[in-house]
C-alpha cells in the first residue's frame, strides 16, 4: 500500500529547524520514480468525481507533487508561494506555523472566480498554511475544491482544523 511505502522512506530529523520540532524529511521519497508516480496515481484516484479546474502547490514542498498532479489532471499549476516572490500583482495573507509565522501570496490571475481550486502541500501539520491559502483562495473568488497531502502529522490535528473548509481530505500517509 502506498501509505506503508511513504512511511518506510521519509526519515524523522529530530531538533530541525528548531529544538523540540521532529522534522519529517520527504526527500527520500524523490530518490524513488515508482513510489513518486505512485503517489499522484493515489491522488487521482481520491479525485474522482471531484471538479479541480487549477492545482495550487504550496511553496516549496508543495511544487513538487502539485505540478505532477495538475499536469495529470489536464489542468494548471500555479504556485502559492511566500512573500516577496512573485513578479506580477499580488493578494497576500499572513499565518502561523509550527515553528514561527510566515505570508503566503498568490497572482491576482491565478484563477477566474468561481474556478474549483484543489490546494496541494507535501505535509499537513497545523492545518495553517492551507487554512491561510484557502482564506486567499476564497477571498479571491475560488471555490476550494479539496486538499491533498503526501504526509500528515495526527497529533497536530491540522485535520479537524480544515475539516470545516472543505470536506475533500486526501492525507496518502498519517
Ligand atoms: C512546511 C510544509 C507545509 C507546512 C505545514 O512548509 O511543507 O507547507 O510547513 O505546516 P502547517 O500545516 O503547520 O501549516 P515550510 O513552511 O517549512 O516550507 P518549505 O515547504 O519551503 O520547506
Ligand atoms: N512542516 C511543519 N511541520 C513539519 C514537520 N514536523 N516536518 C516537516 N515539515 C513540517
Amino acid at each position: 500500500m502506498i501509505d506503508q511505502q511513504i512511511k518506510a522512506v521519509i526519515r524523522d530529523i529530530a531538533d530541525f529547524p528548531k529544538p523540540g520540532i521532529v522534522f519529517k524529511d520527504i526527500t527520500p521519497i524523490l530518490k524513488d520514480p515508482a513510489l513518486c508516480n505512485g503517489i499522484v496515481d493515489a491522488f487521482i484516484d481520491q479525485l474522482k468525481g471531484t471538479r479541480v479546474d487549477v492545482v495550487a502547490g504550496v511553496e516549496s514542498r508543495g511544487f513538487l507533487f502539485g505540478l505532477t498532479l495538475a499536469n495529470k489532471l489536464g489542468v494548471p499549476f500555479v504556485p502559492v508561494r511566500k512573500a516577496g516572490k512573485l513578479p506580477f500583482s499580488i493578494k497576500q495573507k499572513v499565518y502561523e506555523l509550527e515553528y514561527g509565522t510566515a505570508t503566503i501570496e498568490l497572482h491576482t490571475d491565478a484563477f477566474e472566480p468561481g474556478q474549483h481550486v484543489l490546494i496541494h502541500d507535501d505535509l499537513l501539520a497545523t492545518g495553517g498554511t492551507v487554512t491561510a491559502a484557502s482564506e486567499l483562495i476564497e477571498e479571491m473568488g475560488g471555490v476550494v475544491a479539496g486538499f491533498t497531502f503526501v504526509v500528515g502529522l495526527n497529533f497536530l490535528n491540522g485535520k479537524e482544523r480544515i475539516a470545516p473548509l472543505c470536506d475533500k481530505i486526501v492525507v496518502l500517509a498519517e
